[in-house]
């Protein structure tokens, strides 16, 4: 059965205008749906099969946003927090839409790759312990990683409190500096990547995370930036390569 919504909130909700000036614009004879003249603001349309022009210009609908962030430090990865500046406080205008979340979570001082959705399936989808999709970190240690630890880390490790973690798959940014490491895991427990490190006797100073199955951190967006994602993008989360 087809879905319906308002034209106002149709609009608001492609970050198009806010519903008050839906009202405005359908007042000025701005809006058209299947090419004809939009009555009133409430009027109902089905947003996968009606066509709604604005100004001339038809707009394309998109159910859900996905939005990738480059998460500076110092940041929460929340939807709202009475103290502390949250990844959703980041967003610029255009990008705001109720409903948006942080899919997954990195720690205040971690910085990097942040997928912020309102779609719960993709978000579940992706964090799943089941879809084993990889993450990589960039982890800054205090001091280099032991042979030792290498092994202990690429074998999987138990804590001593019994938490349990899986094989992770461990490469290094340089030659010859063993305290720049690349940490590729596909779980997301808490303080996974520190604990992990800490487990084999290294702090982690500085933790950044670099991809999400096969999508890449934009490099060109500075911390705090984000743009949405292309369809490809999208589907690159869940390629394992
Ligand atoms: N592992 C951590 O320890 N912290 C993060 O933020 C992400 C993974």
């Amino acid at each position: 059965m087809a879905k319906t919504m308002r034209l106002d909130k149709f609009l608001s909700s492609q970050n198009i205008c806010s519903r008050r000036d839906a009202n405005t614009l359908t007042k000025k004879g701005r809006i058209k749906i299947n090419g004809v003249l939009a009555a009133k603001a409430d009027v109902k349309i089905d947003p996968e099969c009606d066509t709604i022009e604005v100004d001339g210009v038809i707009i394309e609908y998109s159910k859900y946003l996905y939005i990738m962030m480059n998460k500076p430090q110092g940041v929460l990865s929340a939807s709202n927090d009475k103290n502390a500046q949250t990844v959703i406080d980041l967003l610029p205008d255009d990008l705001r839409r109720r409903g948006l979340f942080p899919a997954g979570r990195l720690d205040k001082d971690t910085t990097g790759l942040m997928i912020i959705t309102d779609d719960g399936d993709f978000a579940h989808r992706m964090l799943s312990p089941k879809s084993g999709i990889y993450k990589t970190y960039n982890a800054i240690l205090d001091k280099p990683l032991s042979d030792d630890g290498q092994k202990s880390l690429e074998s999987g490790v138990i804590l001593n409190d019994g938490t349990a973690y899986k094989p992770a798959v461990i490469a290094f940014n340089k030659e010859n500096d063993r305290s720049d490491v690349l940490i590729r895991i596909t779980e997301g427990k808490f303080h996974e990547v520190k604990r992990m490190f800490q487990s084999v006797g290294c702090e982690v100073t500085a933790l950044k995370r670099l991809s999400i199955g096969g999508l890449s951190l934009d490099e060109k967006l500075q911390a705090g930036e984000c743009r949405l994602l292309t369809d490809a993008e999208k589907k690159s989360v869940f390629s394992h390569t």
